[in-house]
């Protein structure tokens, strides 16, 4: 949910900003723009739309040193030029880029900047405004924006230039993600690392309440008191060539493709030296002491949470329950005597999530985050982590992640069995392998599953999933994935659940396609089928060779562990969701009104 980036050193501020914004696009796409600073003064370029549209309006020969920017996905006012950040103080010498949400900026600014005139919706405006106010009272910049953010309530990452300092970038954060990053001679300020990977590979985390005083060659971290903090960098484990999409057309189907690798890249971090899955022995025990497991998440982190539950309850018979985080705040569930909370997601920054961690930590139960970047704010706030391993995941649509989240679940699941001596019926490790061969053959696959997707939703406003059992956890995935990208209306359905409402929606032509991966299930999902076939509609039905295929069925997978299937099933509801993208002309990798990120509630 927006992006930040900022520079201070010797080079040419505007390119490095541009890049950093399009590496930052995937967190939000309605409007972006750029402050660069020189001898000359401020020089302010935005644009309504994409990244491409910005860098058509940036003057080539304004040249500075010094710049920030920033990719908007809009809150507080429509998303149009006026609203596009940087914003700037009355008089221009403060200028800001902002990514949260400021709750109180109306008080703020009845309470503070009467008389003053506004040149936008937004609440960001308010905090420029009011630094400017502090200032002109008579306080040095650095008072200012502190005593600012002491009476902003809410979120904010931002980066501020003052007109009269060539020499200093500031930067703070409050639930809003923020790092610097550090260079010779340079310093970079970025929302998360993928944005100046082409910089820097050193970072500098940064805790709520931090401001930062970034010059050329050096910063300085205090509290919101003045006080001064001390942090090590840290080095990220990418690198440049992790985020490009190379010869893909686009980062969704890159990232579908390396499913299988980050598969083997997972059994790899989590073999120990005999040979066998390990986890954290803390994490480990503090699952066993657990009376019961809370899965807390979002979207396609949270249907990763709901195969987990079945995994671990299966696998480890450990009693586990899947809530989505907006809800669990409110709607919070009667908890048992000794829960465990895990938290999945793969950004690490998803404040829905983060309210709830917040919450179960003040009530003194113990946490654990699975996430895909290290140091974000979900990792580092946890009292355990484990990590993806999936690499950079860059289009808006999660895939690679869901799949890594579901593996690191089931290791889990395999890690709680042993501790409870509960005997497995499988070789864990010879059965992931199984899967990464068999996501490689559904790879294999694309023309079927471009056929498919042509077949079935070339024509179609909506389309159902329906499934029994772990497959109706994958058909929710699917009809998210099919939505989200492609803009059809898609619902995942329990296969019983159809003829108690859903089926009056059937008619000549509806697609239904039905996971039928389950072999206790195999006959029921099938009489499914049947039942919306002959009231019209256009069946697919994707099963699994030698355990529940049928002749005529239209795809069939690769035969995996009954365990396992929803690892498989993933590339072609990925695959098709991708296809019926493309034929509907949407952007796939940015969906319209999504962000990658998000970072408000
Ligand atoms: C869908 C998608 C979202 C995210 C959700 C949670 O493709 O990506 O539904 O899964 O916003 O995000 P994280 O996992 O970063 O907490």
């Amino acid at each position: 949910m927006c992006g930040i980036v900022g520079y201070i050193g010797n080079q040419d501020a505007g390119g490095i900003l541009l890049t950093g914004l399009s590496n930052l696009e995937y967190r939000g796409y309605d409007s972006a723009g750029i402050a660069l600073q020189n001898a000359d003064g401020v020089h302010v370029f935005k644009e309504k739309g994409r990244i491409a549209a910005l860098r058509k309006i940036v003057d080539p020969d304004v040249h500075a040193t010094l710049g920030i920017g920033h990719t908007r996905w809009a809150t507080h006012g429509e998303p149009n030029r006026r609203n596009a950040h940087p914003h700037q103080s009355a008089s221009g010498r403060f200028t800001i880029v902002h990514n949260g949400v400021i709750d109180n900026y109306n008080l703020l600014k009845k309470q503070y900047l009467t008389g003053v005139a506004f040149h936008s919706d937004t609440d960001t405006e308010v905090i420029v405004q009011l630094i400017e106010h502090f200032v002109n009272d008579g306080m040095g910049v650095e008072e200012a924006l502190r005593k600012t953010l002491k009476r902003a309530e809410g979120s904010y990452a931002i980066a501020l230039l003052d007109r009269e300092n060539d020499d200093t970038l500031y930067v703070a954060k409050n639930k809003s993600p923020l790092l610097i990053g550090l260079g010779d001679g340079f310093n970079v300020v970025a929302s998360d690392a993928t944005a100046m990977i082409q910089q820097t590979k050193q970072y500098v985390e940064l805790m709520d309440e931090e401001i930062v005083a970034l010059t050329r060659d050096g910063y300085t971290i205090k509290d919101l008191d003045g006080h001064r903090k001390t942090r090590s960098p840290y080095t990220v484990s990418f690198d440049a060539r992790d985020t490009e999409k190379g010869a893909y057309p686009h980062y969704m189907l890159k990232e579908i493709d390396e499913q299988p690798a980050v598969l083997r890249r997972l059994l790899q971090k989590y073999e120990d030296k005999n040979g066998t899955l390990a986890i954290d022995p803390a994490i480990a025990r503090a699952i066993s002491e657990a009376d019961r497991l809370y899965i807390v998440a979002c979207g396609t982190s949270y249907h990763a949470g709901l195969v987990g539950k079945e995994l671990i309850e299966r696998i480890a018979q450990v009693p586990t329950e899947v809530h989505i985080s907006s809800e669990f705040s409110y709607n919070t569930p009667l908890l048992s005597k000794n829960p465990l909370f895990i938290f999945i997601s793969q950004s690490g920054e998803t404040a829905d999530s983060r309210s709830v961690l917040v919450k179960v930590k003040k009530m003194g139960h113990p946490t654990l985050t699975l996430t895909n970047v290290e140091g974000s704010t979900l990792c580092r706030e946890a009292d355990y982590k484990m990590l993806l391993h999936a690499g950079p995941e860059i289009a808006v649509a999660s895939t690679k992640a869901y799949t890594a989240q579901i593996a690191v679940l089931a290791f889990i699941a395999i890690a709680a069995a042993e501790k409870k001596k509960i005997k497995l019926d499988f070789d864990p490790i010879h059965e992931l392998s199984l899967v990464a061969q068999a996501m490689e053959r559904m790879i294999d696959q694309k023309a079927l599953l471009k056929e498919i997707a042509r077949r079935y939703l070339s024509v179609t406003r909506n389309a159902f999933y329906i499934g029994r059992g772990i497959d109706y956890y994958v058909c929710q995935e699917a009809a998210l994935k099919l939505k989200e990208v492609s803009y059809i209306q898609a619902e995942g359905f329990a296969g019983g659940e159809l003829k108690h409402g859903t089926i009056a929606l059937i008619e000549d032509g509806t697609p239904v396609l039905a996971f039928a991966t389950q072999e206790n299930v195999n006959n029921s999902i099938r009489s499914n089928v049947q039942e919306v076939s002959t009231r019209g509609a256009y069946t697919c039905i994707i099963s699994m060779e030698g355990v529940t295929d049928k002749p005529g069925d239209q795809i069939v997978l690769p035969k995996v562990h009954r365990f396992l299937t929803p690892l498989v099933c993933a590339i072609p509801l990925q695959l098709i969701a991708y296809y019926a993208a493309l034929q509907n002309e949407c952007d796939v990798d940015k969906p319209r009104n999504l962000a990658k990120s998000v970072t408000v509630e």
